[in-house]
């Protein structure tokens, strides 16, 4: 099959470096969006997001002469969907007393729907959005068959779930393995035939119900791990162990690799996926059901260690260094550190947050600094959400110069605490038993 037009669905995060990267490698690219914002930015030459390399990348899909974005998709070879799946935020399901939340698919649907009036025989869908298991067969397939063609004999339908790293998109999308489900043999060599247009990983074939399950699992296995980090944060706060030390010492066991604890899970993905898995089969989930209640819960963890601290929050002035839900990214999305701030206002706290990656964000009931000193200088206490590596490689002896907190609490374990202590602030890790202890 050839591909000489290729219709990207949906602009953001994915969809843009997608289109981008299939441009460059020598295929004519419509890049559609339902934001005229994001679809006049893009022609105008600008890009809407903040991704490394995206800007360089798109820039040169755009020198080709090969890329344009629109409103509406065109005939093309072949359609690949990357829109957003959230969790819906009004409404829940609930099996036997339990309330778990449910995968919002209109914007998959719809972008579904545009696709109908200009398919054509011999064409290649592509869901790429993170879905429930069986959305390709039962959800897809017969709004594209509305079309009167017929999926798997007329068109090709496959999904093929992303699994690109943010922060490393760009060269992930290329060098990573990439599974294509198709909902017949034919489609998944369609599909693979497609991504071998820039793909340098590996490209394994399958069907479309396993290829949705295997990125459901992929996440569901980090937030179980997570979950059980964070609930060995609270253990080793109530023991007195440090959980950074007793985690990295666990780990010398050949056969251990526990994560991280934090603040809690965020982002679009870890922290949304299980629940696809939760809600498709209620009676078969508690594992996945408890380890997102236990990550969802983390931030009331931070905010009783902050608490712990330094005493009643009610008038304190807390400095909250990162919003993102993540690392190096500006991606604000289900982020815990978010959570953690209202919080800690709930309590009466009169927080000023930091997020370098995104200075101008604007969250309801949030104050956001534009720097760093405006956030800390007149603070009680510091508190780390997110190691950022500007924040990492903060000079404390600079840092004890303009700001009058004495204290930091570190729930990332972003800063050597014996150090910070030479520099005059004391610091407390999230999970090391010692936030009700002074000095
Ligand atoms: N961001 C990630 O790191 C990542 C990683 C793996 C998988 N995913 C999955 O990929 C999918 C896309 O995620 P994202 O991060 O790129 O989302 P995003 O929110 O960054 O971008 C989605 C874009 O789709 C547009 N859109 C929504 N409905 C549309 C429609 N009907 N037609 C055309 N455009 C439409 C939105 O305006 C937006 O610009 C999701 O299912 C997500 O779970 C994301």
């Amino acid at each position: 099959m050839k591909f000489d037009k290729i219709c990207v669905i949906g602009l953001g995060y994915i969809g843009l470096p997608t289109a981008s990267t299939f441009a460059a490698h020598g295929a004519t690219v419509l890049g559609v969006d339902i934001q005229p914002e994001v679809v006049e930015t893009l022609n105008r030459g600008e890009v809407h997001i903040h991704e490394p390399g995206l800007r360089d990348a798109f820039s040169k899909a755009l020198e080709t002469g090969r890329f344009k974005a629109a409103l509406k998709p065109e005939e093309a070879d072949a359609f690949v969907i990357a829109v957003p799946t959230p969790f819906k935020e009004h409404e829940t399901g609930e099996y036997q007393g339990v309330t778990y939340k449910l995968a919002d698919m209109r914007a998959v649907i719809s972008a579904a729907e545009s696709i109908i009036p200009y398919l054509k025989k011999g064409n290649l869908v592509v869901l790429e959005s993170t879905s429930p298991p069986r959305t390709t067969i039962d959800l897809i397939a017969p709004i594209l068959e509305k079309s009167s063609l017929k999926a798997g004999s007329d068109f090709h339908l496959c999904y093929s779930p992303e699994r690109v790293l943010p922060g490393q998109i760009l060269r992930e999308l290329i060098e990573n393995s990439r599974v294509i489900g198709g909902v017949t043999p034919e489609s998944a060599q369609a599909g693979a035939g497609l991504y071998s247009i820039f793909v340098k990983g590996q490209i394994i074939r399958t069907d479309a119900t396993t290829a949705e399950m295997v990125k459901l699992m992929e996440n569901t296995y980090r937030d179980v791990n997570i979950a059980i980090a964070n609930e060995f944060s609270r253990l080793a706060d109530r023991f007195g162990v440090n959980v950074w030390e007793a985690v990295s010492l666990a780990n010398l066991h050949p056969r251990v690799k526990i994560l991280n604890p934090g603040p809690g899970v965020g982002g679009h993905c870890i922290s949304v996926d299980p629940w696809f898995f939760v809600e498709a089969a209620p009676e078969l989930t508690p594992l996945i059901y408890h380890s997102r209640k236990v990550n969802d819960a983390q931030p009331h963890f931070v905010a009783d260690t902050v608490k712990r601290a330094i005493g009643p929050l009610k008038g304190k002035k807390i400095a909250a260094l990162g919003l993102a839900y993540k690392p190096d990214v500006d991606d604000l999305r289900e982020s815990p550190a978010v959570e953690v701030v209202h919080l800690l206002q709930g309590e009466g706290a009169n927080v000023l947050a930091y997020e370098p990656f995104k200075t101008d964000a604007k969250l309801p009931g949030i104050s956001i600094t534009p720097n760093l000193d405006a956030a800390i200088r007149d603070a009680d206490v510091l508190v780390l959400l997110v190691s950022h590596s500007e924040f990492v490689k903060l000079s404390p002896e600079s840092l004890a110069k303009i700001t009058r907190a004495r204290i930091a609490i570190d729930t990332v374990n972003g800063w050597d605490s014996s150090q910070w202590q030479s520099a005059g602030i004391r610091v407390v890790k999230l999970g090391s038993g010692k936030a009700g202890q002074t000095g």
